[in-house]
């Protein structure tokens, strides 16, 4: 299950797009929990990560990240690399994922690259509440969900509906505290990088606590001192 030579080539296999409806998690923590150094993931990054990071954006028909990590890692648009394409045309793929950005206050900067740029219109999806006015302008809307809170199981439904099913999450925590406590998570892929960062951080999951839930382990791959694990929810 240990792995500690791989390549770019292979990943694919060892990140596969399911049969079933999925919702994979990909975050990266230090050894001792941390999320974050000086408020961004960037410190966390070491050999392997950047190919594990995009052979999952490859591979997966939506990619869903929540407004506070958009805008504190200031999110370029959603691109992949030419041999990345070529292989969605492959798989019979459209190009390009769907970004999916998560907001309920939807007070978010529709200057950023990631709508500016964007290859494919981005979808907001927020809750029925929410004023869409000045986001339709920018972006698809999905409003689904009362009282100031996106129903995201409802928005994942959305998306299942429109033939996106193998859905990415990129964060953060505080998207991902909630997608657990709604037993959406069917993969965790996480990366640790072997830093001891100390206090200060949270953990890759924010907000109020829920019920535990176990995850078998699928593989372990390493490079250098970086550990590379996939987990599934027992039963996928
Ligand atoms: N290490 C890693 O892999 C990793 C990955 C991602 C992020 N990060 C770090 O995490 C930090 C950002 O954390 P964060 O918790 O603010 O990020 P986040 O989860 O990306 O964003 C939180 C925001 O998303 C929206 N949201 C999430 N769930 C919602 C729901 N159910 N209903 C309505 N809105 C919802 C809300 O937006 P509105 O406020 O617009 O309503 C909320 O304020 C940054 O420091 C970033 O660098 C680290």
């Amino acid at each position: 299950m240990i792995c500690e030579e791989w390549s770019a080539d292979g990943l694919d296999r060892r990140y596969p797009r399911n049969d079933e409806p999925t919702l994979r998690v990909n975050f990266i923590a230090s050894a001792d929990g941390a999320v974050s150094v000086d408020g961004l993931s960037g410190g966390l990054h070491g050999p392997g990560d950047k190919e594990i990071f995009d052979s999952l954006r490859m591979v997966c028909d939506a990619l869903i990240v929540g407004s506070g990590t958009i805008k504190a890692e200031n999110y370029d648009a959603l691109r992949l690399t030419p041999a990345a394409r070529a292989w969605r045309r492959q798989h019979d793929l459209p190009e390009f994922p769907l970004m999916v950005i998560v907001s309920g206050s939807l007070n978010l900067n529709y200057q950023q690259l990631i709508f500016t740029d964007a290859p494919v219109r981005p979808i907001v999806l927020t809750h029925a509440g929410a004023d869409t006015s000045e986001a339709a302008k920018h972006a698809e809307v999905i409003a689904v969900g009362d009282h100031g809170q996106v129903d995201l199981a409802a928005g994942l439904a959305a998306l299942h509906a429109r033939g996106a099913t193998q859905l990415l999450c990129e964060g953060g925590p505080s998207l991902l505290g909630t997608m657990i406590a709604e037993d959406l998570v069917t993969e965790l892929c996480l990366t640790v990088s072997p830093l001891l960062v100390g206090g200060g951080p949270g953990r890759i999951a924010a907000g109020a606590p829920g019920a535990a839930r176990k995850m078998s382990l699928r593989h372990i791959l390493t490079r250098e001192d970086m550990l590379f694990l996939r987990y599934a929810r027992q039963g996928n």
